[in-house]
Protein backbone atom coordinates (compact mmCIF):
# COMPACT_ATOMS: atom_id res chain seq x y z
CA UNK A 1 0.00 0.00 0.00
CA UNK A 2 1.29 3.49 -0.99
CA UNK A 3 2.03 6.46 1.95
CA UNK A 4 0.87 9.84 1.49
CA UNK A 5 1.70 12.58 3.18
CA UNK A 6 -1.58 13.58 5.64
CA UNK A 7 -3.95 15.58 3.57
CA UNK A 8 -1.90 15.19 0.43
CA UNK A 9 -4.08 15.31 -3.11
CA UNK A 10 -4.42 12.07 -5.07
CA UNK A 11 -4.22 11.02 -7.89
CA UNK A 12 -7.60 9.43 -9.38
CA UNK A 13 -5.48 6.69 -11.44
CA UNK A 14 -5.23 5.10 -7.35
CA UNK A 15 -8.84 4.69 -7.48
CA UNK A 16 -9.97 1.83 -9.82
CA UNK A 17 -13.28 3.41 -10.89
CA UNK A 18 -14.11 1.13 -13.57
CA UNK A 19 -13.35 -2.50 -12.55
CA UNK A 20 -16.64 -4.94 -11.09
CA UNK A 21 -15.84 -3.46 -7.64
CA UNK A 22 -14.92 0.19 -7.32
CA UNK A 23 -12.15 0.64 -4.90
CA UNK A 24 -8.91 2.56 -3.83
CA UNK A 25 -7.16 -0.78 -1.70
CA UNK A 26 -5.91 -1.85 -5.11
CA UNK A 27 -7.70 -4.98 -5.44
CA UNK A 28 -6.41 -6.01 -9.10
CA UNK A 29 -3.08 -6.51 -6.74
CA UNK A 30 -4.69 -9.27 -4.99
CA UNK A 31 -6.48 -11.43 -7.03
CA UNK A 32 -7.68 -14.08 -4.34
CA UNK A 33 -9.49 -11.18 -2.18
CA UNK A 34 -11.07 -10.35 -5.96
CA UNK A 35 -12.06 -13.22 -6.60
CA UNK A 36 -13.37 -13.81 -3.29
CA UNK A 37 -15.40 -10.45 -3.24
CA UNK A 38 -16.61 -10.96 -6.73
CA UNK A 39 -17.98 -13.90 -5.80
CA UNK A 40 -20.03 -12.12 -2.99
CA UNK A 41 -21.11 -9.47 -4.97
CA UNK A 42 -24.27 -11.66 -6.78
CA UNK A 43 -25.67 -12.76 -3.65
CA UNK A 44 -25.40 -9.08 -2.40
CA UNK A 45 -27.21 -7.71 -5.82
CA UNK A 46 -29.73 -10.60 -5.27
CA UNK A 47 -30.12 -9.74 -1.99
CA UNK A 48 -30.67 -5.72 -2.83
CA UNK A 49 -32.98 -6.72 -5.42
CA UNK A 50 -35.20 -8.50 -2.54
CA UNK A 51 -34.87 -6.74 0.00
CA UNK A 52 -34.00 -2.99 -0.90
CA UNK A 53 -36.52 -0.23 -1.61
CA UNK A 54 -39.67 -1.67 -2.89
CA UNK A 55 -40.18 0.99 -5.41
CA UNK A 56 -38.55 3.06 -8.22
CA UNK A 57 -35.84 0.38 -8.69
CA UNK A 58 -35.78 1.07 -12.25
CA UNK A 59 -36.20 5.17 -12.36
CA UNK A 60 -33.42 7.48 -12.43
CA UNK A 61 -32.65 8.81 -8.71
CA UNK A 62 -30.74 11.93 -7.99
CA UNK A 63 -28.07 10.16 -6.29
CA UNK A 64 -24.34 11.22 -5.42
CA UNK A 65 -21.87 7.96 -5.59
CA UNK A 66 -18.21 8.05 -3.98
CA UNK A 67 -16.14 7.75 -7.12
CA UNK A 68 -12.83 8.81 -4.48
CA UNK A 69 -12.42 9.95 -1.11
CA UNK A 70 -11.27 13.08 -1.43
CA UNK A 71 -13.24 16.52 -1.48
CA UNK A 72 -13.89 16.29 -5.44
CA UNK A 73 -14.94 12.59 -5.43
CA UNK A 74 -17.01 11.49 -2.52
CA UNK A 75 -20.24 13.11 -3.87
CA UNK A 76 -20.83 12.52 -7.83
CA UNK A 77 -24.03 13.68 -8.04
CA UNK A 78 -25.81 11.98 -11.32
CA UNK A 79 -29.19 9.98 -12.23
CA UNK A 80 -28.32 6.35 -11.05
CA UNK A 81 -30.89 3.61 -11.20
CA UNK A 82 -30.21 1.91 -7.62
CA UNK A 83 -29.25 -1.32 -8.52
CA UNK A 84 -26.75 0.22 -11.21
CA UNK A 85 -25.26 1.97 -7.98
CA UNK A 86 -21.50 1.52 -8.25
CA UNK A 87 -21.22 -0.07 -4.66
CA UNK A 88 -17.16 0.50 -3.84
CA UNK A 89 -14.57 -0.29 -1.24
CA UNK A 90 -12.60 3.21 -0.19
CA UNK A 91 -10.57 3.67 2.61
CA UNK A 92 -9.61 6.98 3.62
CA UNK A 93 -6.14 8.06 2.97
CA UNK A 94 -3.57 6.01 4.73
CA UNK A 95 -1.31 8.90 7.11
CA UNK A 96 2.30 7.90 6.96
CA UNK A 97 4.07 6.73 10.30
CA UNK A 98 0.90 7.45 11.98
CA UNK A 99 1.19 5.80 15.74
CA UNK A 100 -1.45 4.28 18.41
CA UNK A 101 -2.71 7.14 20.64
CA UNK A 102 -4.67 5.73 23.05
CA UNK A 103 -4.92 2.54 25.23
CA UNK A 104 -1.63 0.70 26.14
CA UNK A 105 0.22 0.16 23.22
CA UNK A 106 0.25 4.04 22.67
CA UNK A 107 3.17 5.25 20.89
CA UNK A 108 3.86 1.99 18.76
CA UNK A 109 3.23 1.82 15.16
CA UNK A 110 -0.32 1.03 14.10
CA UNK A 111 -1.69 -2.41 13.51
CA UNK A 112 -1.60 -3.13 9.67
CA UNK A 113 -2.75 -6.89 10.52
CA UNK A 114 -5.40 -7.86 13.15
CA UNK A 115 -3.44 -8.93 16.50
CA UNK A 116 -4.08 -12.58 17.14
CA UNK A 117 -5.13 -12.87 20.82
CA UNK A 118 -8.07 -9.96 19.86
CA UNK A 119 -9.06 -11.77 16.17
CA UNK A 120 -12.61 -13.12 17.30
CA UNK A 121 -13.35 -9.70 19.57
CA UNK A 122 -12.58 -7.62 16.14
CA UNK A 123 -14.45 -10.00 14.00
CA UNK A 124 -17.51 -9.79 16.72
CA UNK A 125 -16.98 -5.79 16.42
CA UNK A 126 -16.84 -5.93 12.70
CA UNK A 127 -20.23 -8.31 12.53
CA UNK A 128 -22.41 -6.50 14.36
CA UNK A 129 -21.45 -2.90 12.61
CA UNK A 130 -21.98 -5.06 9.62
CA UNK A 131 -25.06 -6.53 10.12
CA UNK A 132 -27.04 -3.05 11.05
CA UNK A 133 -25.88 -2.10 7.40
CA UNK A 134 -28.25 -4.40 5.45
CA UNK A 135 -30.94 -4.60 8.37
CA UNK A 136 -31.66 -0.51 8.60
CA UNK A 137 -32.08 -1.02 4.09
CA UNK A 138 -34.77 -4.20 4.85
CA UNK A 139 -36.43 -1.97 7.78
CA UNK A 140 -36.96 1.15 4.91
CA UNK A 141 -38.18 -1.05 2.48
CA UNK A 142 -41.87 -0.19 2.13
CA UNK A 143 -41.26 3.53 3.23
CA UNK A 144 -41.05 4.92 -0.72
CA UNK A 145 -44.27 4.09 -1.69
CA UNK A 146 -45.41 6.95 1.47
CA UNK A 147 -42.72 9.15 0.73
CA UNK A 148 -43.89 13.16 1.74
CA UNK A 149 -41.85 14.44 -1.64
CA UNK A 150 -39.94 13.51 -4.30
CA UNK A 151 -36.94 15.23 -2.18
CA UNK A 152 -37.84 12.61 0.82
CA UNK A 153 -37.72 9.69 -1.49
CA UNK A 154 -34.69 10.78 -2.96
CA UNK A 155 -33.21 11.26 0.98
CA UNK A 156 -34.46 7.60 1.47
CA UNK A 157 -32.70 5.74 -1.28
CA UNK A 158 -29.28 7.83 -0.86
CA UNK A 159 -29.21 6.81 2.58
CA UNK A 160 -30.55 3.05 1.23
CA UNK A 161 -27.36 3.10 -0.88
CA UNK A 162 -25.06 4.18 1.23
CA UNK A 163 -25.91 1.91 3.81
CA UNK A 164 -24.94 -0.88 1.33
CA UNK A 165 -21.64 0.70 0.61
CA UNK A 166 -20.81 0.37 4.48
CA UNK A 167 -21.94 -2.73 4.54
CA UNK A 168 -19.14 -3.71 1.50
CA UNK A 169 -16.70 -2.00 3.49
CA UNK A 170 -17.12 -4.13 6.66
CA UNK A 171 -17.57 -7.39 4.24
CA UNK A 172 -13.99 -5.79 2.96
CA UNK A 173 -12.44 -6.13 5.86
CA UNK A 174 -14.01 -9.37 6.53
CA UNK A 175 -12.45 -11.08 3.43
CA UNK A 176 -9.10 -9.33 3.59
CA UNK A 177 -8.43 -10.20 7.41
CA UNK A 178 -10.54 -12.60 8.61
CA UNK A 179 -10.15 -16.10 6.21
CA UNK A 180 -12.62 -18.47 5.69
CA UNK A 181 -14.32 -17.62 9.08
CA UNK A 182 -14.73 -13.51 7.35
CA UNK A 183 -16.03 -15.14 4.12
CA UNK A 184 -18.79 -17.40 6.29
CA UNK A 185 -19.51 -14.45 8.21
CA UNK A 186 -20.26 -11.99 4.71
CA UNK A 187 -22.50 -14.58 3.78
CA UNK A 188 -24.30 -14.61 6.72
CA UNK A 189 -24.95 -10.99 6.39
CA UNK A 190 -27.07 -11.45 3.61
CA UNK A 191 -28.92 -14.26 5.28
CA UNK A 192 -30.27 -12.68 8.66
CA UNK A 193 -33.62 -10.19 8.18
CA UNK A 194 -34.72 -7.28 10.24
CA UNK A 195 -37.40 -8.71 12.34
CA UNK A 196 -37.71 -12.09 11.17
CA UNK A 197 -38.46 -14.13 14.40
CA UNK A 198 -36.18 -16.95 13.13
CA UNK A 199 -32.67 -15.34 11.39
CA UNK A 200 -33.11 -12.03 13.27
CA UNK A 201 -30.62 -8.76 12.74
CA UNK A 202 -28.27 -9.21 15.44
CA UNK A 203 -29.33 -6.07 17.52
CA UNK A 204 -32.79 -4.93 18.83
CA UNK A 205 -33.43 -1.66 17.54
CA UNK A 206 -32.65 -3.12 13.76
CA UNK A 207 -35.31 -6.19 14.58
CA UNK A 208 -38.38 -2.99 14.98
CA UNK A 209 -40.70 -2.26 12.44
CA UNK A 210 -40.29 1.36 10.92
CA UNK A 211 -43.28 1.67 8.93
CA UNK A 212 -43.71 5.23 8.89
CA UNK A 213 -41.65 8.19 7.58
CA UNK A 214 -42.15 9.97 11.05
CA UNK A 215 -40.40 6.26 12.61
CA UNK A 216 -37.95 6.77 9.60
CA UNK A 217 -36.76 10.27 10.65
CA UNK A 218 -36.07 9.04 14.27
CA UNK A 219 -34.61 6.34 13.11
CA UNK A 220 -32.04 8.30 10.86
CA UNK A 221 -31.98 10.73 13.69
CA UNK A 222 -31.38 8.32 17.03
CA UNK A 223 -30.04 5.25 15.81
CA UNK A 224 -27.84 6.21 12.65
CA UNK A 225 -26.57 8.29 15.15
CA UNK A 226 -25.30 5.77 17.42
CA UNK A 227 -23.51 4.74 14.33
CA UNK A 228 -21.72 7.98 14.46
CA UNK A 229 -20.59 7.70 17.78
CA UNK A 230 -19.26 3.50 16.90
CA UNK A 231 -17.43 4.21 13.50
CA UNK A 232 -15.80 7.51 15.17
CA UNK A 233 -14.42 5.49 17.81
CA UNK A 234 -13.50 2.86 15.99
CA UNK A 235 -12.29 5.54 13.60
CA UNK A 236 -9.47 6.15 16.15
CA UNK A 237 -8.37 2.17 15.74
CA UNK A 238 -4.76 1.08 15.94
CA UNK A 239 -6.09 -1.12 13.56
CA UNK A 240 -5.80 1.05 10.73
CA UNK A 241 -7.39 -0.68 8.10
CA UNK A 242 -10.40 -0.27 10.50
CA UNK A 243 -9.90 3.76 10.76
CA UNK A 244 -9.57 4.29 7.70
CA UNK A 245 -13.10 2.44 6.29
CA UNK A 246 -14.57 4.15 9.52
CA UNK A 247 -13.28 7.62 8.64
CA UNK A 248 -14.79 7.51 5.32
CA UNK A 249 -18.01 6.08 6.25
CA UNK A 250 -18.37 8.90 8.63
CA UNK A 251 -18.20 11.32 5.71
CA UNK A 252 -21.72 9.66 4.15
CA UNK A 253 -23.00 9.02 7.62
CA UNK A 254 -23.17 13.01 8.47
CA UNK A 255 -26.03 13.09 5.61
CA UNK A 256 -27.92 10.10 7.10
CA UNK A 257 -28.30 12.35 10.75
CA UNK A 258 -28.91 15.55 9.25
CA UNK A 259 -32.10 13.72 7.02
CA UNK A 260 -33.82 11.90 10.61
CA UNK A 261 -32.75 15.71 12.51
CA UNK A 262 -33.65 18.06 9.87
CA UNK A 263 -36.61 15.43 8.99
CA UNK A 264 -37.75 15.57 12.39
CA UNK A 265 -37.21 19.61 12.56
CA UNK A 266 -39.94 19.77 9.39
CA UNK A 267 -42.11 17.57 11.25
CA UNK A 268 -42.21 19.41 14.43
CA UNK A 269 -42.47 22.94 12.17
CA UNK A 270 -45.52 21.82 10.63
CA UNK A 271 -47.38 21.06 13.42
CA UNK A 272 -46.18 24.02 15.37
CA UNK A 273 -47.85 26.29 12.31
CA UNK A 274 -50.74 23.66 12.56
CA UNK A 275 -51.55 24.49 15.94
CA UNK A 276 -50.37 28.41 15.41
CA UNK A 277 -53.22 29.01 12.82
CA UNK A 278 -55.67 26.42 14.32
CA UNK A 279 -55.81 27.17 18.59
CA UNK A 280 -57.34 24.96 20.76
CA UNK A 281 -58.08 22.36 17.63
CA UNK A 282 -56.80 18.78 17.87
CA UNK A 283 -53.99 18.78 15.19
CA UNK A 284 -54.87 15.19 13.67
CA UNK A 285 -58.41 16.24 13.00
CA UNK A 286 -56.07 18.77 11.18
CA UNK A 287 -54.30 15.77 9.54
CA UNK A 288 -50.92 16.68 11.57
CA UNK A 289 -49.16 15.21 13.70
CA UNK A 290 -49.73 15.96 17.52
CA UNK A 291 -47.05 16.70 19.94
CA UNK A 292 -47.64 13.72 22.29
CA UNK A 293 -47.23 11.08 19.46
CA UNK A 294 -43.59 12.97 18.28
CA UNK A 295 -42.54 12.65 21.56
CA UNK A 296 -43.54 8.84 21.86
CA UNK A 297 -41.90 8.38 18.82
CA UNK A 298 -39.03 10.03 20.21
CA UNK A 299 -38.76 8.28 23.19
CA UNK A 300 -38.94 4.77 21.26
CA UNK A 301 -36.25 5.29 18.97
CA UNK A 302 -34.15 7.28 21.51
CA UNK A 303 -34.35 4.48 23.85
CA UNK A 304 -33.56 1.20 21.54
CA UNK A 305 -30.52 3.41 20.28
CA UNK A 306 -29.25 4.24 23.43
CA UNK A 307 -29.17 0.14 24.25
CA UNK A 308 -26.71 -0.33 21.44
CA UNK A 309 -24.23 1.23 23.27
CA UNK A 310 -24.11 -1.91 24.95
CA UNK A 311 -23.77 -2.18 29.09
CA UNK A 312 -23.12 0.34 31.31
CA UNK A 313 -19.96 -1.50 32.82
CA UNK A 314 -18.46 -3.48 30.80
CA UNK A 315 -14.70 -5.58 30.71
CA UNK A 316 -14.97 -6.17 27.29
CA UNK A 317 -14.98 -2.86 26.57
CA UNK A 318 -12.47 -1.72 28.55
CA UNK A 319 -10.07 -4.97 26.78
CA UNK A 320 -10.74 -3.62 23.81
CA UNK A 321 -9.58 -0.07 24.81
CA UNK A 322 -6.46 -1.54 26.63
CA UNK A 323 -5.35 -3.25 23.73
CA UNK A 324 -5.74 0.02 21.39
CA UNK A 325 -8.79 -1.22 19.23
CA UNK A 326 -11.48 1.15 20.09
CA UNK A 327 -10.87 4.48 21.14
CA UNK A 328 -13.33 7.13 22.46
CA UNK A 329 -15.01 9.95 20.83
CA UNK A 330 -12.74 12.44 19.29
CA UNK A 331 -9.79 11.04 21.43
CA UNK A 332 -7.82 13.81 20.18
CA UNK A 333 -9.51 16.17 22.29
CA UNK A 334 -9.07 14.77 25.30
CA UNK A 335 -5.97 15.50 28.01
CA UNK A 336 -5.04 11.78 28.56
CA UNK A 337 -5.08 8.79 26.39
CA UNK A 338 -4.95 6.01 28.97
CA UNK A 339 -8.38 6.28 30.96
CA UNK A 340 -5.64 4.63 34.04
CA UNK A 341 -6.51 6.12 37.33
CA UNK A 342 -10.15 8.13 36.98
CA UNK A 343 -13.59 6.74 37.66
CA UNK A 344 -16.58 7.16 36.74
CA UNK A 345 -19.97 7.03 38.81
CA UNK A 346 -23.10 5.44 37.53
CA UNK A 347 -26.22 5.06 38.57
CA UNK A 348 -27.19 1.27 39.75
CA UNK A 349 -30.17 -0.72 40.88
CA UNK A 350 -29.40 -2.17 44.60
CA UNK A 351 -31.80 -3.70 46.93
CA UNK A 352 -34.47 -2.17 45.14
CA UNK A 353 -33.14 1.45 45.19
CA UNK A 354 -31.02 3.33 42.93
CA UNK A 355 -27.52 4.20 44.40
CA UNK A 356 -24.48 5.37 42.68
CA UNK A 357 -21.71 3.34 42.02
CA UNK A 358 -18.01 3.90 41.13
CA UNK A 359 -16.43 2.16 38.30
CA UNK A 360 -13.30 2.54 36.89
CA UNK A 361 -13.74 4.57 33.96
CA UNK A 362 -11.96 1.62 31.23
CA UNK A 363 -15.00 -0.43 32.33
CA UNK A 364 -17.45 2.75 32.09
CA UNK A 365 -15.93 3.61 28.46
CA UNK A 366 -19.64 2.37 26.74
CA UNK A 367 -21.40 4.90 28.85
CA UNK A 368 -18.73 7.69 28.34
CA UNK A 369 -19.81 7.54 24.68
CA UNK A 370 -23.24 7.52 25.93
CA UNK A 371 -22.44 10.75 27.16
CA UNK A 372 -21.44 12.09 24.09
CA UNK A 373 -24.14 10.49 22.50
CA UNK A 374 -27.16 11.71 24.78
CA UNK A 375 -25.20 15.93 24.42
CA UNK A 376 -25.48 15.61 20.64
CA UNK A 377 -29.31 14.47 20.96
CA UNK A 378 -30.17 17.34 23.18
CA UNK A 379 -28.86 19.51 21.06
CA UNK A 380 -30.73 17.94 18.33
CA UNK A 381 -33.92 18.69 20.68
CA UNK A 382 -33.02 22.35 21.58
CA UNK A 383 -33.57 23.03 18.09
CA UNK A 384 -36.64 21.47 17.57
CA UNK A 385 -38.11 23.01 20.54
CA UNK A 386 -36.63 26.54 18.90
CA UNK A 387 -39.51 25.57 16.51
CA UNK A 388 -42.51 25.63 19.02
CA UNK A 389 -40.78 28.33 20.80
CA UNK A 390 -40.79 30.61 17.56
CA UNK A 391 -44.28 29.86 16.72
CA UNK A 392 -44.79 31.32 20.41
CA UNK A 393 -46.44 27.71 22.05
CA UNK A 394 -45.30 26.52 25.68
CA UNK A 395 -45.04 22.97 24.53
CA UNK A 396 -41.76 21.39 24.65
CA UNK A 397 -40.59 18.16 23.73
CA UNK A 398 -38.07 15.97 25.60
CA UNK A 399 -35.66 13.44 26.04
CA UNK A 400 -36.74 10.62 28.24
CA UNK A 401 -33.86 9.51 30.84
CA UNK A 402 -31.38 7.07 29.66
CA UNK A 403 -33.13 4.66 32.23
CA UNK A 404 -36.72 4.28 30.51
CA UNK A 405 -37.69 1.99 28.41
CA UNK A 406 -34.03 0.03 28.37
CA UNK A 407 -33.34 -4.08 27.01
CA UNK A 408 -29.49 -3.58 27.50
CA UNK A 409 -27.67 -3.09 30.20
CA UNK A 410 -28.06 -2.04 34.11
CA UNK A 411 -31.30 -0.84 33.61
CA UNK A 412 -32.79 -3.96 31.74
CA UNK A 413 -34.19 -5.67 35.13
CA UNK A 414 -36.35 -2.65 35.82
CA UNK A 415 -38.83 -0.67 35.26
CA UNK A 416 -38.48 3.11 34.64
CA UNK A 417 -41.10 6.13 34.20
CA UNK A 418 -39.34 8.46 31.31
CA UNK A 419 -38.33 10.66 34.14
CA UNK A 420 -35.81 7.48 35.45
CA UNK A 421 -37.49 7.13 38.32
CA UNK A 422 -37.53 3.15 39.69
CA UNK A 423 -41.03 2.39 39.08
CA UNK A 424 -43.11 -0.98 39.13
CA UNK A 425 -43.36 -3.13 36.14
CA UNK A 426 -47.09 -3.46 36.44
CA UNK A 427 -47.15 0.95 36.23
CA UNK A 428 -44.38 0.41 33.11
CA UNK A 429 -47.71 -1.96 31.51
CA UNK A 430 -50.45 0.35 32.60
CA UNK A 431 -48.74 3.14 31.54
CA UNK A 432 -47.18 2.03 28.14
CA UNK A 433 -49.00 3.93 25.82
CA UNK A 434 -49.23 6.99 27.45
CA UNK A 435 -44.73 7.28 26.95
CA UNK A 436 -44.26 4.85 23.83
CA UNK A 437 -46.02 4.32 20.86
CA UNK A 438 -49.80 2.58 20.91
CA UNK A 439 -51.15 0.79 18.26
CA UNK A 440 -53.71 3.20 17.37
CA UNK A 441 -51.12 5.61 16.90
CA UNK A 442 -49.08 3.82 14.38
CA UNK A 443 -51.97 3.50 13.00
CA UNK A 444 -52.63 6.65 13.01
CA UNK A 445 -49.58 7.48 11.32
CA UNK A 446 -49.84 5.13 8.81
CA UNK A 447 -53.02 6.52 8.15
CA UNK A 448 -51.78 10.16 6.86
CA UNK A 449 -48.60 8.56 4.96
CA UNK A 450 -50.04 9.51 1.52
CA UNK A 451 -47.25 9.20 -1.09
CA UNK A 452 -46.74 12.72 -2.96
CA UNK A 453 -45.36 12.06 -6.24
CA UNK A 454 -45.67 15.36 -7.80
CA UNK A 455 -42.28 17.62 -8.22
CA UNK A 456 -42.00 20.12 -5.69
CA UNK A 457 -45.28 19.31 -3.67
CA UNK A 458 -45.31 18.19 0.27
CA UNK A 459 -47.31 16.08 2.32
CA UNK A 460 -49.61 18.12 4.72
CA UNK A 461 -47.90 16.70 7.94
CA UNK A 462 -44.76 18.10 7.12
CA UNK A 463 -43.10 21.51 5.88
CA UNK A 464 -41.09 21.59 2.84
CA UNK A 465 -37.24 21.63 3.46
CA UNK A 466 -35.56 24.92 3.49
CA UNK A 467 -33.32 23.98 0.65
CA UNK A 468 -32.77 21.21 -1.74
CA UNK A 469 -30.06 18.38 -2.66
CA UNK A 470 -26.53 19.38 -4.17
CA UNK A 471 -27.93 23.46 -4.84
CA UNK A 472 -30.71 22.27 -6.76
CA UNK A 473 -34.34 23.61 -5.64
CA UNK A 474 -36.86 21.55 -3.45
CA UNK A 475 -39.17 21.36 -6.72
CA UNK A 476 -36.57 19.72 -8.76
CA UNK A 477 -37.19 16.37 -10.50
CA UNK A 478 -34.77 14.14 -7.43
CA UNK A 479 -36.38 11.01 -8.89
CA UNK A 480 -38.11 10.45 -12.26
CA UNK A 481 -41.03 8.37 -11.74
FE1 LIG B 1 -24.19 2.96 7.75
FE1 LIG C 1 -26.41 5.53 8.18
Amino acid sequence: MPEFEPGAKRNMADVDRFSKIPNNVNLTGDKRLQRALEAWQPAYLEWWNEMGPALAQDKDVWLRTAISVDADGWANFDYVKMPEYRWGIFLAHPIADRKIHFGDNIGKPVFQEVPGEFRNMLRRIIVTQADTEPASVEQQRQLAKTAPSLLDMRNLFQVNVEEGRHLWAMVYLLHAFFGKDGREEADELLRRRAGDPDKPRILGAFNQPCHDWVSFFAFTMFTDRDGKYQLASLAESGFDPLARTCKFMLTEEAHHLSVGETGLMRVVRRTAELMQQNPGKDVRALGGVDLPTIQKIINFWYTYSLDLFGGEISSNTADFFAASLKGRYREDLRAEHTAMGQVKRIPVVEDGKLVEKEVALRNALNESLRDDYVEDCERAVRRWNHELEKAGLPDRLALPSRRFHRHQGEYSRHAFDPAGNLIDAKVFQARHDEWLPSEADLAYLRSIMVPVHEIGKIAGWISAPARGVDGKPFDYEYVKL
